[in-house]
């Protein structure tokens, strides 16, 4: 049966994630995976499970399996209220930040809007403003600062693939985006590059974001990760009357919980509660109380103290193993947090046709120009460094470096051929 005219005009506009494709093909055991965001297991409180879930099951009974409230369960909102110093009709519980980003495209855009980036950037979220249509542009974060500027580089394709151009309105003297409606960033830690933005950065970006009068999307599942360096404030913090701050139990509790937050005005919580509604009536109940004790008892800081520790070392090893084994003319960025880093291999090699050979001889990595709605930089490549146990993170590495070396002299002896 043809089944295609039965599927919406939305359809050819998803984006299938390249990384989610390996995940359904390669058991990640059987690898070196550098591949996915995925927490190391050992942080996960699998200790504390079973004295959390007893004191669910204690203190909400039926509560606890019973339908929610849209906006999430008081006990959690409250919790996260707390933590981050804001009112509780600021907090929305989503059902995961993923949802949190989905969300925000379904109801701030419409076919055609125009989302600014840095890019590289986070592929879930392109995947989103994809999936509304939307086209996106980059953000030159570097220009910002300077009154007048802030235009995109070049057309990148929308939601159909086709090119859009920046347009420039002459009587601000100012270049903006006619349709320009948010600005969607991830600041701490960014997945992919490993990048945070600067307290100088942030404060430019908010005064564009004003001077152009739009929203600010602030991602931020990573931020409680930090191993180096010192805390910047949110962009939130900054701007709290245009800005959707997400954060995420993924990667500081458990992602198989799919539990995260929106903090915002109320006005703009408003229609996201409404928009929820349609979406999945409410988030998990007894994953959410599971959540409030793990957060409220103390347990969250408890573990959190041990994930930074491991994770810290983790990024070390990994970067003392890149300096050991890499060639020369690769370089890598240093995170001061989150789960990821950027390598950058000479020009040329490129980091898509490389992935085959690399998963044929045992090791993965997601190539650096999915990240690029364009799919530019394919000498380009991002390596977690929080999933693979540390005992294997050498002969992943080795390996890796082995198809690079590959990828390299193929290249110069291409170029010598010439
Ligand atoms: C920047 C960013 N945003 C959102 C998410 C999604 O997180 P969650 O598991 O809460 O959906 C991720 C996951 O890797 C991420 O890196």
């Amino acid at each position: 049966m043809d089944y295609s005219r039965f599927f919406s005009d939305d359809v050819p506009s998803f984006l299938r994630s390249p990384v989610r494709e390996i995940f359904r093909k390669v058991d990640l055991a059987s690898i070196y995976s550098f591949a996915g965001g995925y927490p190391d297991a050992s942080t996960f409180p699998l200790a504390e499970m079973e004295g959390l879930t007893r004191r669910v099951v204690e203190k909400y009974g039926a509560r606890a399996l019973q339908y929610g409230g849209t906006q999430g369960v008081t006990e959690l909102r409250e919790i996260i209220s707390r933590r981050y110093d804001v009112p509780l009709e600021r907090v929305q519980i989503t059902t995961s930040s993923q949802q949190g980003i989905d969300v925000c495209a379904r109801v701030f855009l419409n076919p055609g809007d125009v989302v600014l980036t840095t890019y590289p950037a986070y592929l879930g979220a392109l995947q989103s403003f994809r999936a509304y249509r939307a086209a996106v542009h980059r953000l030159p974060l570097e220009d910002l600062s300077t009154p007048g500027q802030g235009q995109g580089e070049g057309p990148i394709a929308d939601g159909r693939g086709r090119s859009e151009r920046s347009e420039r309105s002459s009587d601000s003297g100012s270049t903006v985006y006619r349709r320009a409606k948010l600005i969607y960033i991830v600041p701490d830690f960014c997945n992919p590059s490993g990048v945070t933005m600067s307290p100088e950065e942030r404060q430019a970006l908010v005064e564009f974001a004003r001077r152009e009068d739009l929203l600010i999307v602030e991602d931020s599942p990573y931020r409680e990760l930090r191993y180096s360096g010192t805390d910047i404030p949110t962009i939130y913090s900054l701007a709290p009357e245009r800005t959707l701050h997400l954060g995420s139990f993924s990667k500081i509790f458990a992602p198989g919980f799919r539990l995260g937050w929106i903090i915002a005005e109320p006005a703009l919580l408003e229609q996201i509660f409404v928009c929820k509604q349609a979406l999945d009536l409410c988030p998990p109940v007894f994953d959410q109380y599971l959540a409030a004790e793990f957060m409220g008892s103390g347990a969250l800081d408890r573990n959190l103290k041990r994930s930074i520790s491991l994770y810290r070392d983790k990024r070390d090893y990994m970067v003392s193993l890149l300096e050991k084994y890499m060639p020369t003319g690769v370089s890598w960025t240093h995170p001061d947090g989150g789960l990821f880093l950027w390598v950058t291999l000479p020009e040329g090699i490129d980091t898509v046709a490389m992935y085959d050979s690399a998963l044929a001889a045992g090791v993965a990595y997601v190539a650096g120009s999915f990240f690029f709605p364009d799919g530019s930089h394919r000498n380009t490549m991002r390596l977690n460094f929080s999933y693979l146990a540390k005992e294997r993170m050498e002969a992943g590495v080795h390996l890796l470096a082995a198809e690079i070396n590959r990828a390299v002299s193929c290249s110069s002896q291409h170029v010598n051929s010439q």
